[in-house]
């Protein structure tokens, strides 16, 4: 049998933690578009995400982090919002919303909702009047609207690129240009201009008053631009969301936005939390957001950018625990989101190479997110006919990879029926005929399917509490191309990053696996290629 657990050992083994909730959390990310339908129109919707629930708490995560819902033209999927204080009605309802959140904290597991400051949608209403109102007009300046350059300002005011490819500027009619580092459909906001502070800290208060626990913060790192938004000059071409040192990323004016929120978390009782999408040049530029009076999480993209390769694991692990000790905030773990390929078909090595990461990654302290349809061992959808794409940086074509679609087709639930039984309706993206086979119904029961592997995961790591609490790990020596290391508790994890077995002396007794693994009688163990194992010492 591939996988062993021994939850009752796991069980005597397991250590209270005191700290908050979220330093060892897992965190499931719903992708409203694509994780259930319960109207059967074809698109995900919050009554479906609500009928799903009691799966998820059945996997074992801590909290559900839900990618916007809002009111939406969807030019980016959502996260185009024109209004925060209303739900798209290709989602639900406010009162849907409600019910979620309801649901949730009842079946144990915390909410996280999107916001996404950096922008709005161009149907936003200070946008469309901004639009309306002309050049000097008030709401002018709660976006970033300038005349252009050269005789007669056809020009855009400077050389910045959209995310997306093409420029950062558009021109209105009247001739100004606005500013928008994703797709002209969402104009970036001057957060110079009090009015955008104080909406977006209702916002906050909105949210938290329907009781949400937590907001994962969209562009963290792009709120403030440098002053008089200077060229960049001569400049490498920048990556989906920036990684470098630019004029409209990382500036250390954002860090004040961040302490004023943090003060508006902790009126509210129950632990409320502010995780940042932030890409930043270096970890120890993230943990500048995690500082004691700021945000409490942040990505670890540093982290999901590392291939599978044993020495660059373990120097991201190190640097990324080493860049969070200082301010005391919890690591965190990520292999896969709506935005990047999915690790499985990323890593390169298939669904063997994909459940050995998750498993690396659920031993590692610290909390971890987990993107939906990565339990299933989903690969990235590839091929997908240009006439269903609807990722505007496919538009652009000259995005992150320009195929985020591929990560986002919805999830299969039954082996047969319509959809997989995403919905009564179709898919808004087709689903692979061989999702069949990946459904959570075709894995459900079977102890070798990754399903099965990641409810095992979780429930050893929510009963051995050690695991994801603390900030160091206990290297121990290893061959070349093995990561070995033990974790508080009597718990240790090794990791063949190799193409071929490699032989160990095992450490203690197997807990759980990714891949069959026979241990002698004498302790030694041909560790398989591409394997993780966890294990009781
Ligand atoms: C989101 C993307 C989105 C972009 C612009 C990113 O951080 O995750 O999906 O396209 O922000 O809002």
């Amino acid at each position: 049998m591939t996988q062993h657990l021994d939850l009752d050992q796991a069980l005597t083994e397991a250590e209270p933690t005191d700290t908050g909730w979220w330093r060892d959390a897992v965190i499931y990310q719903v992708y409203p578009r694509s994780f259930a339908d319960g109207n059967g129109d074809g698109m995900g919707d919050i009554p479906g995400i609500r009928e799903r629930l009691p799966y998820l708490r059945d996997l074992g995560v801590d909290a559900v982090w839900l990618s916007p819902f809002y009111a939406s033209p969807q030019a980016d999927a959502g996260y185009d919002v024109a209004d925060y204080r209303a739900i798209d009605p290709m989602f639900g309802t406010l009162h849907d919303a409600d019910g979620l959140i309801r649901d949730a904290h009842r079946l144990g597991l915390r909410v996280i909702v999107d916001l996404v400051p950096n922008h709005s949608s161009d149907q936003h209403e200070w946008f469309k009047r901004a639009l309306r109102e002309g050049p000097g007009s008030a709401l002018r300046s709660r976006y970033h609207f300038l005349p252009g350059k050269g005789e007669n300002g056809e020009l855009p005011p400077n050389d910045w690129e959209s995310v997306f490819g093409g420029p950062a500027w558009t021109r209105a009619e009247d001739g100004e240009w606005f500013l928008h580092l994703f797709a002209p459909e969402q104009p970036d906001f001057n957060w110079e201009h009090a009015a955008v502070r104080d909406e977006f800290r209702s916002i906050l208060r909105f949210w938290l008053d329907m009781g949400v626990d937590g907001f994962r913060i969209d562009v963290a790192h792009g709120l403030v631009k440098a002053e008089g938004l200077p060229d960049i000059g001569d400049h490498e071409q920048l990556k989906l969301l920036g990684n470098d040192v630019l004029p409209f990323f990382d500036q250390d004016g954002v860090h004040e936005i961040y302490r004023s929120w943090r003060l508006i978390l902790e009126e509210y009782d129950g632990e409320r939390i502010g995780v940042a999408e932030a890409w930043t040049p270096t970890v120890d530029r993230t943990a500048n957001y995690l500082r004691p009076d700021e945000l409490h999480q942040a990505f670890n993209f540093q982290y999901l950018s590392t291939g599978w390769d044993a020495v660059a694991l373990r120097e991201v692990i190190d640097l990324s625990l080493d860049a969070m000790r200082p301010v005391g905030a919890p690591t965190t773990w990520v292999l896969s989101n709506h935005d990047v390929v999915r690790h499985l078909t990323r890593l390169g090595g298939g669904v063997r190479r994909a459940r050995a990461a998750s498993l690396l990654m659920l031993a590692l302290p610290g909390s971890a997110y987990i993107y939906q349809g990565e339990e299933l061992g989903l690969p990235e959808v590839t091929g997908l006919p240009d006439e269903v794409r609807q990722d505007p940086a496919f538009f652009r074509a000259a995005g992150q990879d320009g195929f985020r679609d591929g990560c986002r087709v919805p999830m299969p639930w039954t082996a047969e029926g319509t959809s997989y039984g995403f919905g009564a309706g179709g898919s808004w993206l087709p689903q692979p005929a061989e999702w069949e086979l990946l459904s959570v119904e075709a894995q459900s029961g079977d102890p070798d399917s990754t399903l099965e592997l990641y409810r095992s995961a979780l429930a050893v790591r929510r009963a051995h509490a050690g695991l994801g609490a603390g900030t160091a790990v206990e290297w121990t020596e290893a061959p070349a191309g093995v990561l070995a290391f033990r974790r508080p508790g009597g718990f240790a994890c090794t990791v063949n990053t190799t193409g071929e077995p490699v032989t160990i002396q095992a450490p203690g007794r197997v807990l759980l696996a990714s891949a069959p693994v026979e241990v002698e009688p004498e302790g030694v163990i041909a560790l398989p290629a591409d394997t993780t194992v966890w294990w009781a010492v």
